[in-house]
């Protein structure tokens, strides 16, 4: 992650493993302006600690409204997808690079908007200490915004998919995959390459699942490549 103390270190109370304190204090944050356009902030959620993490870009529409990570479409899909890849949903804590909705008006809807470098950094002390409070062992980077934070601004998606990294200092193992929103974008087009991108984003997940140890009864992910069902 970037050097320097992002805006938001502010904000955080320090030295607390309570989430819901940090949640409520990352609420009254102003370390970026997409606050004043954002209908609430969106924090993470999910047991804590929790053996993996994964980290989206941003709320969406839907999210913002709800005041809740991945319940809108794209959130439908990465949960038929931790399916398939045998992952329990409920031992996974789901959170985003930046916590609000940066958006643009185009008629009647809100088009999401990427979030800038400055504000990725500015929300960076919040994902940071959530990250001190799940302790994952292993992070899911859904799509670049998300990958970019820990490997930096070179990072690119086509050359570094699905690689399970050193995770150091944020946990064991980190690994980038799509984020679901593209593979939404992909619906209605080519079929062939939706379901080889669809079965590809199922393989990263069980990848990544490999390096983990959940609780639920029986499930050891090993060699996941060839064995999940996709
Ligand atoms: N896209 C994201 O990156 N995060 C969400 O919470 C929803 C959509």
């Amino acid at each position: 992650m970037d050097e320097k103390r992002s805006p938001s270190l502010s904000y955080v109370p320090v030295g607390t493993d309570d989430l819901a304190e940090l949640a409520a204090a990352a609420r009254r944050c102003q370390a970026c302006d997409l606050y004043k356009c954002a209908t609430q902030l969106v924090f993470g959620e999910g047991p804590t600690p929790a053996p993996m993490m994964l980290i989206g870009e941003q709320p969406g529409d839907r999210e913002d409204l709800v005041g809740r990570p991945f319940v809108g479409p794209a959130g439908e899909l990465l949960d038929d997808a931790l399916d398939a890849a045998e992952i329990p949903r409920d031992q996974v804590y789901v959170t985003n690079a930046v916590k609000h909705f940066k958006w643009e008006p185009r008629g009647k809807r809100r088009l999401h908007a990427r979030p800038s470098m400055a504000e990725i950094h500015a929300c960076r002390g919040w994902l940071e200490a959530e990250i001190g409070v799940v302790r994952p062992e292993v992070i899911v980077c859904l799509g670049a915004t998300a990958a970019q934070v820990f490997f930096g601004r070179g990072f690119r998606l086509t050359r570094s998919r699905g690689v399970l990294e050193d995770g150091a200092p944020w946990a064991e193992r980190i690994l980038a995959t799509f984020h679901p929103s593209a593979l939404l974008r992909m619906k209605g087009g080519d079929e062939g390459e939706y379901t080889r991108v669809r079965r590809a984003f199922t393989l990263d997940l069980a990848e990544a699942a490999s390096a983990v140890s959940f609780r639920s009864p029986g499930v050891r992910h090993r060699g996941a490549r060839s064995s999940a069902a996709v």
